[in-house]
């Protein structure tokens, strides 16, 4: 137990840390102390390899001068300006911005911080959305099984991953799942989007007719399932969940907190799989992940929809003490410099068939059950240990980390979301230290 009265300034005892084996943590720290383009220092002054991006949201690679020099010279001239009833010029221009390299239809944008509060609003729009247009009976919002959208009460209720809903008690009321579309027996070593699966979409007229289309607001999906461990949509899914949508006047909401930003090879994943959503849920390289802030992108049909009554009265009751905050807004504007200098946002596109080629070079290494990827996204499935869900890819984690190479680990499944900057020898460097970490785990 920490006793306050000890605490010395590296006692690593009191900082409850997030999603982290806590224990196991503090007997054997991993700690980074400074990063550069595509590497991290860690303290004991080791060269890291980076294989996820930092969270997925390190987009252009760490450090870079613009969106340093960015914050700095905001931090100087205007730290914080009050988000609800004024304004400042740079979440306006952020906010154009955004919608200039938008996914067509979208032309609205709300700041969030996160992309667990990106989620809470988007789903806050879709229901009020619909009681605005006079159909206050579209209260359902349908998730998906192995979703995840974010840790916060709406985002957990309609995401579907077990361990991190159990816990909470009831969730939100008036929520359901469509099944998941990870078919291993069908679509095992898929490159790219796997060929089995696009009629899962049709559970969804299941569900409509279940509950009737009167009642159903919402229907939110990641275009790429990331946290759970990559899976990637079955060719023609996204198409028919639309149509579906479409045909009983229910929202379609991408959360592209990973997919978004060029992690595909194009923008969104809305663009590289030619669905419009009615709602984009987006953060992490929105900002490259220097500054938390997260961005909802709505058509114009559902923006006018709240635009209507006394012009001095508040027309959506929701926002955020940091919603469209200076620093993050200069974070913001700089990225987006940064990916349209750089054509980051396209990149995924040149070097895809290069990371797919090596990723799946690894068909043949110990423990490795499937090998999925689909732009510069990658996944690894390991077989677990009998017994011991989790330990081996986690042991491969931590081996990894040793080794000088950081990999994300959900599961038995090896994550990878390098940032976009990455070169080949970066791919191959990658791509061997996981080979090399998989003849030494258990
Ligand atoms: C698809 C998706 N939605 C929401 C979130 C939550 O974002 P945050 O951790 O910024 O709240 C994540 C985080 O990984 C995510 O992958």
């Amino acid at each position: 137990m920490t006793n306050p009265s000890s605490v010395t300034p590296n006692d690593l005892s009191a900082f409850w840390m997030p999603f982290t084996a806590n224990r196991q943590f503090k007997k054997q720290p991993r700690m980074f102390v400074g990063a550069n383009d595509m590497h991290y220092t860690t303290s004991d002054g080791r060269s890291v390899l980076d294989g996820t991006a930092g969270l997925w949201c390190v987009n252009a690679g760490h450090c870079r001068p613009k969106i340093t020099e960015a914050i700095q010279n905001q931090a100087a001239e205007l730290d914080y300006a009050p988000a609800f009833q004024m304004g400042h010029p740079k979440a306006f221009e952020l906010a154009n911005r955004l919608i200039s390299i938008a996914p067509k239809g979208m032309a609205n944008v709300f700041f969030t911080n996160s992309g667990s509060e990106s989620v809470e609003t988007a789903l806050k729009i879709a229901l009020a959305y619909h009681r605005v247009k006079g159909n206050g009976s579209k209260f359902r919002l349908i998730g998906r099984e192995r979703g995840y959208h974010g840790v916060n009460f709406g985002g957990i209720s309609v995401g579907g991953i077990v361990p991190n809903r159990k816990m909470f008690g009831t969730l939100l009321t008036g929520v359901d799942h469509l099944p998941h579309t990870h078919l291993p027996a069908k679509n095992a070593f898929s490159k790219g989007e796997p060929e089995h699966g696009a009629e899962l979409a049709d559970e969804l007229e299941r569900i409509v007719a279940l509950h009737d289309a009167s009642t159903i607001a919402a229907v939110i999906v990641e275009p790429v399932a990331g946290s759970t461990g990559v899976l990637i949509p079955p060719r023609g899914y996204l198409k028919k969940l639309r149509e579906i949508c479409t045909r009983h006047d229910i929202l379609l909401i991408f959360d592209e907190v990973i997919t978004g930003y060029g992690r595909l090879g194009k923008p969104f994943a809305a663009d590289y799989f030619d669905v419009q959503p009615d709602i984009i849920v987006t953060a992490k390289g929105l900002t490259n992940g220097v500054i938390p802030m997260g961005a909802v992108m709505v058509t114009a049909d559902i923006h006018d929809a709240f635009m209507t009554g006394p012009e001095h009265v508040i027309e959506f009751m929701h926002g955020y003490t940091y919603s469209g905050n200076p620093m993050a807004a200069a974070a913001g504007l700089a990225t987006l410099d940064t990916y349209k200098e750089e054509g980051l946002l396209e990149r995924g596109t040149e070097l895809g068939s290069y990371w797919e080629q090596a990723l799946h070079s690894l068909k043949d290494a110990p423990h490795v059950i499937d090998i999925r990827n689909i732009g510069l996204v990658g996944a690894v499935e390991l077989q677990p240990i009998a017994g011991e869900p989790t330990k081996r890819a986690f042991s491969a984690f931590v081996k990894a980390f040793e080794n000088g190479l950081l990999i994300r680990t959900t599961g038995d499944i090896i994550a990878l979301s390098p940032p976009l900057i990455v070169e080949k020898t970066h791919i191959d460097q990658i791509v061997d230290g996981i080979r090399t970490v998989l003849k030494e785990v258990a």
